[in-house]
Parts: C-alpha cells; structure tokens; sequence
C-alpha cells in the first residue's frame, strides 16, 4: 500500500466523545478479534497518504507528495472537511473501494437481473450504496418468451434485492442500503407505490416514482395518461394522472414512501447525454448516475466558517482554500478507488464525478443568529452554496490543466456551452452526511436541526445524548442558561413554547419540528440552484399534517425545481432514528 511512514511530529486529532465511539466501532480498522489496530491518528494519516500519494502519477506531482499529506490530514482532522464513509473506511486497505454512491443497471432477463443482485452485492460488501431503475423490466403476468410463462415483475425482484442485502453488512460495518425507481409510466406503478404499506418491507431500499413532465401536466390538466409496457412499447392502460398522484401522496403520508424523483430535471442537467440516460439515483437521493456509474462524495463543515468580523460573519477566505483543497482530494480519491466492476472503472473514469457538499449549515445559522425558517436564511443558502459551487468549478478547471479535462468533455455540454474544460463532469451534492457529521460533531447536511438536545439511537442499541453547543452558549451569554432548563429541553426538544426565554433566542433556534414545511423546501431549493447533482433533505412534517399539505408540498417541490423531495410526518413509524422526549 502507498504509505507514508507517520511524521514524528505529526499533531494528534482531537474527537469529541460520540466521534469516539463512532469511529471505534465503524472506522477504525480491526484485527481478528474484532478489536481496533489502529489509532484515531493513524487512520487519519493512513486516508490522508494513501490520497496524497495519487500526485504522484501527475507531472511533478511524486515532490508533492509529502505536502499534500500534511495538507489532507490537517483537512480532515480541523473537521472542516471529511471524504464520504468509504474512503475513511478503506482508503489504503486491501479493499480500495471508497465511493458511496452506485447505480446499477437493471436489464429484462433473468440473466441480467441476478446480474444487477450479485454486483449489488459486491458493492455492499465494500461500503457502497446501489439505486437501480427497475423501469426496464417487463410487468408481472407479461408473458416471457423462452417458457411461455408469465414474468413476475419489478416487484417481486426487488424482494429478492432486498433479501440479498439483508445477508451482507457494509465492509462489516453497516447494512447495505438501496434506491428503487420505477417510472409512472410503468404497467405495474400502482403495486410499486403501495409496495411499502406494510411497515418493514423492503426495509432495506428507498422507492421513488420516477416522474416525467409529462405526467406532471396531465396532473395540472386532470387528464389521463399512458402505462406503456417497456419490453414492447405497447399501450396497457390508461390512469387518471390526479389519482396516481393522490395516492402517492396518500402513502408518503401514511409512511413516508415512496419518495419521487423528476426524472426529466435530472436528465436536463445531465452533464454528458451523448453517454446515455440517467435512470435513478443513489440511496439517498442526492447523487443521480449513468448505469455502472459512481461517485464518491465529501462535506465541508459550514459550522467552522463563523467568522464576526468578516462580510456576512463568513470566513470566505478559509472557505475558498478549502474548497480548492476538498477539490483536489476528491479527484485523488478517483485515482485511488477500487471497484468491484471493471464496466464501473470505465465509467467512473470518464466522467470523473465528484460531490462536494456542506454540513453544519444550522450551526452556522445559529451562530450568525439567522432563523433557518427566514427570507435572510435562504439568500445565505444562496450565497454560500453559490460560493461553492463557482470556486468548485475554478478548482476543477485548474486540475484539468495540472491533469487534462474529464475523458467525455469533448461531447459534454459544457463544451457546447464553451465552459471549462473540467476535470470532472460534476463538482457539487448535497449528501445527509448522517455519521460524518457525528464525526464532526455539527449538524447534518442542510438540515435543521431534530432536537437542541436529543437521544440519538446509534447501531445495535447504543443510545447518545447530544446538547446544542451554540444553544448553550446562547443561553449563557443571555444568563438564561440552567440545568433544569436543559432538562426540560431534552425532554421536549423544542423551545418553540418556552415563552419565559428571549424573544430572540426562541427565533432564531428552532429545530426540524418548528419550522414551516414550505421553509424546509425553499431551502432545499436554494441549496439545489447552486449544486450540481441534487439535495438530500427531508421536509419535516408534524403528527397532524393531512394529505393536502404533502399534495401541496410535492407540488410546490416540482415548481421550485428540486430533483426530487422526501417527506417524513414525525410519528408514522414506530421506529425512528432520531427522537426526542424520554423513553424512546
Ligand atoms: O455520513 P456518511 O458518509 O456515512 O453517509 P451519508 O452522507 O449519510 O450518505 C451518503 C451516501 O452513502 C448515501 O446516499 C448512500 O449512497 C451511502 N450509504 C450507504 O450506502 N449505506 C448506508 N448505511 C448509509 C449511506
């Protein structure tokens, strides 16, 4: 392996106690006995040299080597930036694989559906996530060709997806997670979005609709439209385009699934068309790929950046090095990374994609004291996701002329558009970022924050307990602050009732459950202008939502052109990953 012996005097990594125990039980590397070989700073060191040392294949780059290490590793241990799970998992190891993100094709044969399930599980085994499109598989009672019987359709093979991942933990480490997307076009679109009414089926897949635009204008018109078999183009039905709609909306209330993506957005932003279609997105949503694509992905941490004396009391400056920095270690990151496939190699290398994204967002409102639910909130989402955005694309277009542009520029749109050249096709995604940010010790991605002191269900049963920082410090600098008050937080997790605090304290900390649908989605809107890929956010919705304000949410997700959008109504599941109040 490419590794650079530790430098003596190389400064330890400073970790909060809930980044103690996460790193321990999923980063760290573990001998036989399932115990930790390796210290906080060593794997660390072990991630930074191993992508430091990919300069050396680039002219000039091997004098480099040694610098960039140190550059890496103070990168990743100040927690401003943190790659995606795999690579700290796996960078400099045997396995190598240190993308999250995958798609998978999904043929119309036996063949290539178990196919898709072994290669699936490949992926899993070395920390990925897979999202397959399961659109070009013909519907159940379809007659099959070679037997004269009847096909069972997507449905029935995603079960089998879905079992193959439950028998493989992540690199050991976690449970494989899935995206599933059918088109709406599809003949069997109504058993798809009714396929998660039962609570815990395919537990380990996402669903989203796939909607195109025109079905959202037979929605708007109230018309009818088509269910076209795809193995054969024929027509097999016609729906109702409102009551399609109505009853996704119904089951998104009832369960939070399925999900929608609009497919004919994502493919207008499709950076290299002349390769083929996008079909479907990773687990989580935010990162939409070719087939036998992926990328890996990286967040910086918003939460440092706070700055009183600087423009906007943002510290642009350290952000545009960091930015730069992230850059160069994410298209390292490509060079050093494994696959499991070589058809995945292939396109990986073409396209260079790489996901640049931010957490800590909420933090860093609360020490600007900008309500997250505010006009001032969305244009500093605006502003700052921009700023990123615009020095990404500098940085890309400065390693395309240290290492040339993407192999599939030339027919990209960026070349008709006479933009670049880059190094990579796409620079910015907005991952959920739900154990860096643990490791970061900020809030996750874009979100808001769940609770100003919450219980957090880790794996296996493990309970962490987690206050506020710049809560606290708010309190205390108001002389507000006592311990029976936190308590009373913890229990309830919002302030938003507590009016015995300052009027501007209960403004500007508000939590996930405070605020506004319609704030959650013109953030997740603002964040989408300025990215690349897509946005993972979930619009919080309270116990008493109806289905009109999801139908009314889903709409206005379309208008304000997000790729896609995720409701959860707090309290539709019996089990929730984050809670507040006790005894949960
Ligand atoms: O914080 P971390 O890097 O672990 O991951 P994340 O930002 O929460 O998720 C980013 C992506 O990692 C997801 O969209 C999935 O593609 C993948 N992932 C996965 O495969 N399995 C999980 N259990 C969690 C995430």
């Amino acid at each position: 392996m490419t590794q650079l012996p530790i430098p003596a005097d190389l400064p330890d990594v400073t970790l909060n106690e809930n980044a103690k125990v996460v790193l321990s039980r999923r980063y760290l590397r573990k001998g036989p006995d399932g115990k930790p070989f390796e210290l906080p700073k060593e794997l660390f060191w072990r991630v930074a040299s191993h992508i430091a040392a990919q300069e050396a294949a680039f002219k000039g780059g091997k004098a480099r080597v040694a610098q960039r290490a140190r550059e890496f590793y103070e990168l990743m241990t100040s927690f401003k930036f943190l790659p995606n799970s795999p690579t700290l998992m796996n960078a400099g190891t045997d396995l190598g694989q240190l993308a999250a993100c995958f798609v998978l094709p999904v043929g119309d044969s036996i063949e290539e559906i178990f196919d898709a399930v072994k290669h699936a599980a490949l992926i899993h085994k070395s920390g990925g996530g897979t999202g397959f499109s399961f659109s070009r598989l013909r519907p159940a009672e379809a007659r099959v060709g070679s037997t004269g019987g009847v096909a069972s359709g997507p449905l029935s093979f995603l079960r089998i997806f879905n079992t193959a991942t439950e028998q493989i933990k992540q690199g050991g480490t976690r449970r494989g997670a899935n995206m599933g997307i059918l088109r709406v076009d599809h003949p069997d679109i109504i058993r798809f979005i009714k396929a998660k009414e039962r609570e815990g089926e395919l537990n380990n897949f996402n669903l989203s609709v796939g909607l195109t635009e025109a079905f959202m204008k037979a929605v708007d018109a109230d018309e009818e439209y088509a269910l076209v078999a795809p193995h054969t183009g024929e027509e097999k039905a016609r729906l109702k385009a409102r009551e399609v709609f109505s009853m996704l909306v119904q089951k998104a209330w009832e369960s939070g699934d399925p999900g929608m993506v609009f497919l004919d957005r994502i493919n207008r932003d499709n950076p290299t068309p002349q390769l083929g279609e996008i079909e479907a997105t990773n687990p989580c949503g935010e990162q939409p790929l070719l087939p036998y694509e992926a990328c890996n992905l990286g967040s910086i941490n918003l939460a440092l950046f706070h700055d009183e004396n600087a423009r906007d009391g943002v510290d642009w400056e350290g952000l545009k090095t960091v930015v730069h920095q992230s850059v160069r270690f994410l298209d390292n990151v490509i060079e050093a990374s494994v696959y499991p496939l070589p058809q995945i190699t292939e396109t990986v290398r073409t396209n260079r994609k790489i996901g640049l994204g931010v957490m800590g967002f909420a933090d860093l409102l609360y020490q600007l004291g900008v309500p997250y639910n505010s006009q001032e909130g969305v244009n500093l989402a605006e502003k700052l996701m921009g700023f990123i955005q615009d020095e990404s694309k500098l940085a890309s277009k400065a390693l395309a002329e240290e290492r040339g542009a993407f192999p599939a520029y030339a027919g990209s749109v960026f070349a008709q558009k006479q933009q670049g050249p880059y190094r990579n096709a796409t620079t910015t995604t907005i991952a959920p970022t739900g154990t860096l940010s643990i490791l970061a010790g900020c809030s996750s991605g874009v979100e808001p924050l769940f609770a100003l002191s919450f219980v957090r269900n880790v794996m296996d049963g493990d309970r962490l307990v987690e206050v506020n920082p710049h809560f606290e410090a708010a309190l205390k600098m108001a002389q507000a602050y006592s311990p029976k008050l936190m308590e009373e937080v913890a229990k309830i997790g919002s302030i938003k009732a507590m009016d015995y605090l300052p009027e501007d304290i209960r403004r500007v900390f508000v939590t996930a459950m405070d605020i506004e649908p319609i704030w959650h989605l013109k953030m997740q809107a603002a964040f989408q202008k300025y990215t690349d890929n897509a946005v993972s956010k979930t619009v919080n919705l309270p116990n008493s939502a109806t289905q009109e304000d999801i139908w009314d949410i889903y709409w206005k997700a379309y208008e304000y052109g997000c790729k896609g959008v995720t409701v959860y109504r707090d309290g539709c599941k019996t089990s929730q990953v984050l809670c507040t109040g006790e005894g949960q």
